[in-house]
C-alpha cells in the first residue's frame, strides 16, 4: 500500500466463539468491559449473533454462529475461541482493498456497503496468515451506532478496570511463513518494520523463536512470531498444534496503572502467568528509578524493562481458553516503545513451566 495514511487505526478485534452470551459475561466481569451494542435474532439477524464489548478505545466483538454450517461455527470447531478479524478504520474502502491486493494481498471479502438509519458503512476483507482476516471500514458517514443491524445498548454498567488502548497485535505463524506475512504487511498495508528479535535473543534451554514487529504511521502495532528449532517444543509451536494452524496469539492492552488495573483483573478472578521471586531481587541495580516500587510490582508478579527511551511495565495473562492459545499481556508504557526484551527469558521460561504443567514440553 503506497499510502499507509490509509489506514486511520485500529477500529476493532473480532472474536469467534462458541457461545458469544456467555464470552459478553466473561470479558464484562473479568476485565471491565462494557456491552455497546447486540445484533442477534432479537434485531432481526437470523445466522450470526454479536455482541461490542467497549472499554477506553479497546472495541472487541464476540461472534457466535446459530448453525454449524456458518464459517464462525466451522472456525469455532477448528481453533476453538480465537481472534479472527483486525478491523482498520481506513479513509477509503475500495482504494485500500484495491492497493492491498496489489501488493499481494489475498481476496476476501470484496468491497460492500451496509446502511440504515445511523448512516452507511463501508468494508472489504483480505486474508492474512491462517484464517485471520485484515477487514477495512470506512465509518466516516456512520455514527451513534457499531454498524447496521446492531441495534446500541446504553444501560450497560461499566465497571472499567482502566483499559484504554489496544497496544499492538501479536500473531504466530508456522516455521518459515514468518517473512511471507512480514512481506504482505510491509507490501499491501503499508507497515513498516520497526525491529527483529532473532533466536539468540529469544530462547532458553530448551526452545526459541523469532519476531519481527511491524508499525504504520497510524500508530498500530503487529508483531509476527514463528518458531526456532530447539531442544524441545517451541511455546510457538504448542500454539500452532492447539490452534491448528496459524492465528492471534496475544494482544497487548495498554493501561496507565497497571497496579491498579491488575489488582482489579486479580480480585475479579484471572490468573496471570507466575513469575519466579528472584526474578526481583537485582532489579533495582538495572532498572533504576521506576515510578511504582518494586515490591509492590512483585505482590503482583508485574515485569520491568527499560531501553534508551524509558521504562514498561507489563504482565501476562494465562490461557484465556482451555486450548492453550490466546492469552493478553497488560502494558504500562513510561516511553519505552520496546516489547520488554529484557524479560523474555524469565518470561519465556514463566511460560514453559506452564507448557510442562499441560505435557506439552517435549522434545
Ligand atoms: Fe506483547
Amino acid at each position: 500500500m503506497a499510502d499507509s495514511c490509509l489506514i486511520k487505526g485500529l477500529d476493532h478485534l473480532e472474536f469467534y466463539v462458541g457461545n458469544a452470551k456467555q464470552a459478553s459475561s466473561f470479558y464484562a466481569k473479568y476485565f471491565g468491559f462494557a456491552n455497546t451494542a447486540y445484533k442477534g435474532l432479537e434485531t432481526g439477524e437470523r445466522k450470526v449473533v454479536s455482541y461490542v464489548m467497549e472499554q477506553g478505545k479497546i472495541r472487541f466483538v464476540l461472534s457466535s454462529a446459530l448453525s454449524s454450517e456458518h464459517p464462525i461455527s466451522q472456525s469455532v470447531w477448528k481453533h476453538g475461541d480465537t481472534i479472527t478479524v483486525i478491523a482498520l478504520e481506513v479513509s477509503n474502502v475500495y482504494q485500500a482493498y484495491a492497493q492491498a491486493l496489489k501488493g499481494g494481498a489475498i481476496a476476501a471479502i470484496p468491497p460492500a456497503k451496509q446502511e440504515d438509519s445511523y448512516g452507511w458503512l463501508e468494508f472489504a476483507a483480505i486474508q492474512i496468515f491462517g484464517d485471520t482476516l485484515i477487514k477495512f471500514i470506512d465509518r466516516s458517514h456512520y455514527s451513534d451506532n457499531f454498524a447496521p443491524g446492531f441495534a446500541p445498548r446504553y444501560a450497560a454498567p461499566i465497571n472499567s478496570m482502566g483499559l484504554k488502548s489496544v497496544d499492538h497485535t501479536v500473531g504466530n505463524v508456522e516455521q518459515g511463513q514468518m517473512e511471507r506475512w512480514v512481506e504482505v504487511f510491509t507490501n499491501a498495508l503499508g507497515f513498516k518494520l520497526q525491529c527483529h528479535y532473532d533466536e539468540r535473543t529469544i530462547s532458553t534451554e530448551y526452545s526459541a523463536l523469532m519476531s519481527k514487529v511491524l508499525k504504520n504511521s497510524a500508530g498500530t502495532i503487529i508483531n509476527i512470531n514463528e518458531p526456532a528449532p530447539g531442544r524441545r517444543k517451541s511455546q510457538i509451536q504448542e500454539y500452532l498444534d492447539y490452534h491448528n494452524g496459524s492465528g492471534i496469539q496475544h494482544i497487548g492492552l495498554a493501561t496507565d496503572n497497571i497496579v491498579q488495573t491488575v489488582r482489579q483483573m486479580k480480585q475479579a478472578g484471572i490468573e496471570f502467568l507466575p513469575i519466579p521471586q528472584n526474578y526481583y531481587d537485582h532489579l533495582e541495580d538495572w532498572v533504576r528509578e521506576i515510578d511504582a516500587p518494586i515490591h509492590f510490582l512483585a505482590e503482583f508478579g508485574i515485569l520491568i524493562d527499560r531501553d534508551k527511551d524509558g521504562y514498561l511495565l507489563q504482565i501476562f495473562t494465562k490461557p484465556l481458553s482451555d486450548r492453550p492459545t490466546l492469552f493478553f499481556e497488560i502494558i504500562e508504557r513510561h516511553g519505552s516503545k520496546g516489547f520488554g526484551a529484557g524479560n523474555f527469558k524469565s518470561l519465556f521460561v514463566a511460560l514453559e513451566r506452564e507448557q510442562a504443567l499441560r505435557g506439552n514440553l517435549k522434545v
